[in-house]
């Protein structure tokens, strides 16, 4: 079996890193994280990567004059990489339709909720919890799914349900869906290493 190469971006602490490392160096996941970019030099992803001797690169817009100087470096670390995967994790930036068109079907993100309700512009973090404890939905979950250029849109590759109990906050609620999230994104990941996902029209389609 192939051994993936993966490109993981974040933002923020990255516990979803952290489990994707931990699921590699458990053997259960047959992938290779080549580099963590963040946007955020700060950020404690980054801090990770480094005690998992793993390249950390810092890629800020800001660094660039152009949106497109941008693409182009990120493409080249791609490219230096051999990166088959790109593996969104906490990203809160929007990757352009250069990107998205270069790895179409292979950029993952996974989101808090079971999309394609609470997700869309706007729906991040916390605010993702708040919007399902004010709609009186007694079920959340986490949804791994396919990047294309529409916000949260595509194709769907895991979903895993979190029940919401009577007494939560979004806090707690947050806590509960973060540990399945932990465990459902190596999951997918690994149903691309052992190459069982076709994608047609929106839909993905695991082989047995
Ligand atoms: C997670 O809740 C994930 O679903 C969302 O961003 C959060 C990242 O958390 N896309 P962490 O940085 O992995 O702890």
């Amino acid at each position: 079996m192939k051994k993936l190469k993966l490109l993981v971006l974040a933002s923020g602490g990255g516990t979803n890193l952290q489990a994707i490392i931990d699921a590699i160096e458990q053997g259960k996941l047959n992938a290779e994280i080549k580099a963590v970019v963040s946007n955020n030099s700060k950020a404690f992803c980054l801090e990770r990567a480094r005690q998992h001797d793993i390249q950390a690169i810092h890629l800020s817009h800001k660094m660039f004059a152009t949106p497109e100087e941008f693409d182009q470096r990120f493409l080249a670390i791609l490219k230096e990489n051999e990166a088959d995967l790109i593996i969104l994790a906490g990203y809160m930036k929007m990757l352009s339709p250069t990107i998205i068109r270069a790895y179409k079907n292979r950029i993952l993100n996974i989101h808090p909720a079971l999309l394609p309700s609470f997700g869309g512009e706007g729906m991040y973090g916390i605010h993702v919890h708040e919007a399902v404890i004010n709609s009186g939905a007694k079920v959340s979950g986490v949804t791994v799914h396919l990047v294309d250029e529409v916000y949260d849109h595509g194709a769907i590759v895991l979903q895993e349900a979190v029940p919401v109990l009577d007494d939560d906050t979004p806090e707690s609620l947050q806590e509960r869906v973060l540990k399945t999230e932990h465990k459902l994104y190596s999951q997918a990941i690994q149903l691309f290493a052992e190459e069982k996902v076709d994608v047609k029209d929106n839909r993905t389609y695991i082989k047995k």
